[in-house]
C-alpha cells in the first residue's frame, strides 16, 4: 500500500527509533503523515504543546547543524524542554560507560534520549538500560531520522512514495545504508551507485534487499536513467580520515552539471547536508532548480517533532 492510501492512528508501537528496519512501511507513513500534520500547525501559528513539562536529553558526540537545532527547537515547540549533553562535559566522554549513563539518566525523569555517537551498538546498549525511548541521531551505521524528513520531502514533492527511483551516488556510508532500508520498506527502488570498494556491505545490502527493491552498481550512466530523486553525501563523514585516494576513486560520482543533464527533467536533487560544494556535488547542481535541499533540512524538524510526539507522549 501506497501512502497516499494510509488511514494514519496517530500511534505506533515501537519504544525507540534505532534504525529503520525495526519499523514497518505503515509506521513509517504513521511518522510522515503526523510529520506534515505538524509542520501544518506549525505554519499556522497553532499551538501544539501536545509534550508538555517533558524532557529531552541530547547527547553528542560529534558536531551537529541541523540534528541539534531541528531537535532542540522541535521539543519547544512541542511544549518540552531539551537538555544538551556535549561529549567533551559529560563523564561519557571520560570512560565512564554506556551502561552507567543509563541508568543514572533513569534516576532524573528524562523522557527521552536523542544519541549521536560513532558506534551502532552503543545506541543499542543505551536502549537496552533505558527507560525511556532513545532516538538514533546519527551512528557510523545509520541515519533515520534523516531518512524520514527525506521521504517525507519526496512525498510532498512526487505525493506518492512507491514505485519511485531514486539513486544515491557517492561513498556507501550511513546515508546510503539508512536510504536503501527506509526507501525499499516504503516501495522504492533505491540504487546506490558507488565504485567498488566504497559500496555498502554485502552485509547491509542484503538486509535492506528483505525489504524491497534495492540496486548496487559502479555504472553512473546506467544509474541516472529515469530515476526521480538524485541523492548524495559527503565523500568522508564525520570520523572518516581524508585521503587523497578516496577523492580520485569518487569524484567520477559527483553530482554535477553533465550528470544532471542524463536525468529526467523533473527529477529532483537532494543532500542530507552539510555539503561538500565542489566535492561530491556542485555549486551549480545544489542551488539548482531541480535541488530541495532546504526543503528537505526543514523538514528534519518536523519529521522528528512527530518522532518525539509518537514516542513519547506514552510516557
Ligand atoms: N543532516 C544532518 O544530520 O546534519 P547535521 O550533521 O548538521 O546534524
Ligand atoms: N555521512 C555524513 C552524514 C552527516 C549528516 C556523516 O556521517 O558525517
Amino acid at each position: 500500500m501506497d501512502i497516499s492510501s494510509y488511514k494514519p492512528k496517530k500511534s505506533i508501537n515501537n519504544k525507540h527509533m534505532l534504525t529503520l528496519k525495526d519499523y514497518s512501511a505503515n509506521e513509517i507513513y504513521e511518522i510522515i503523515n503526523m510529520a506534515i500534520a505538524l509542520k501544518q500547525k506549525q505554519r499556522a501559528g497553532k499551538k501544539h504543546e501536545y509534550l508538555k513539562g517533558k524532557t529531552l536529553a541530547m547527547i553528542f558526540s560529534k558536531s551537529s547543524t541541523r540534528t541539534r537545532v531541528s531537535f532542540e527547537q522541535g521539543i519547544k515547540q512541542l511544549g518540552g524542554t531539551a537538555l544538551v549533553l556535549q561529549q567533551g562535559d559529560i563523564q561519557l566522554g571520560r570512560g565512564e560507560t554506556v551502561h552507567d549513563t543509563a541508568l543514572v539518566l533513569n534516576r532524573y525523569g528524562i523522557d527521552g534520549i536523542m544519541i549521536r555517537t560513532y558506534l551502532q551498538s552503543d545506541i543499542e546498549e543505551l536502549a537496552k538500560y533505558s527507560n525511556c525511548p532513545v532516538i538514533n541521531g546519527l551512528t557510523d551505521d545509520y541515519h533515520p531520522c534523516q531518512v524520514l524528513a527525506d521521504l517525507m520531502t519526496v512525498y510532498e514533492h512526487f505525493g506518492k512514495l512507491e514505485g519511485l527511483k531514486m539513486t544515491y551516488f557517492g561513498d556507501g556510508n550511513n546515508m546510503a545504508n539508512s536510504l536503501m532500508i527506509g526507501g525499499a520498506k516504503v516501495g522504492m527502488h533505491v540504487t546506490v551507485c558507488a565504485p567498488e570498494g566504497y559500496q555498502p556491505s554485502e552485509a547491509m545490502v542484503k538486509t535492506a534487499a528483505q525489504f524491497g527493491k534495492v540496486t548496487v552498481t559502479s555504472d553512473v550512466n546506467a544509474a541516472i536513467q529515469n530515476c526521480d530523486v538524485i541523492y548524495t553525501d559527503v565523500f568522508f563523514s564525520m570520523g572518516q580520515e581524508k585521503s587523497p585516494e578516496k577523492v580520485n576513486a569518487l569524484m567520477p560520482y559527483q553530482v554535477n552539471e553533465e550528470l544532471m543533464a542524463k536525468a529526467a527533467k523533473n527529477a529532483v536533487f537532494m543532500h542530507c547536508l552539510p555539503a561538500h560544494r565542489g566535492e561530491e556535488v556542485t555549486t551549480g547542481v545544489i542551488d539548482g532548480a531541480q535541488s530541495i535541499v532546504f526543503e528537505e533540512a526543514e523538514n528534519r524538524l518536523h519529521a522528528q517533532k512527530a518522532v518525539m510526539y509518537l514516542l513519547m507522549k506514552k510516557r
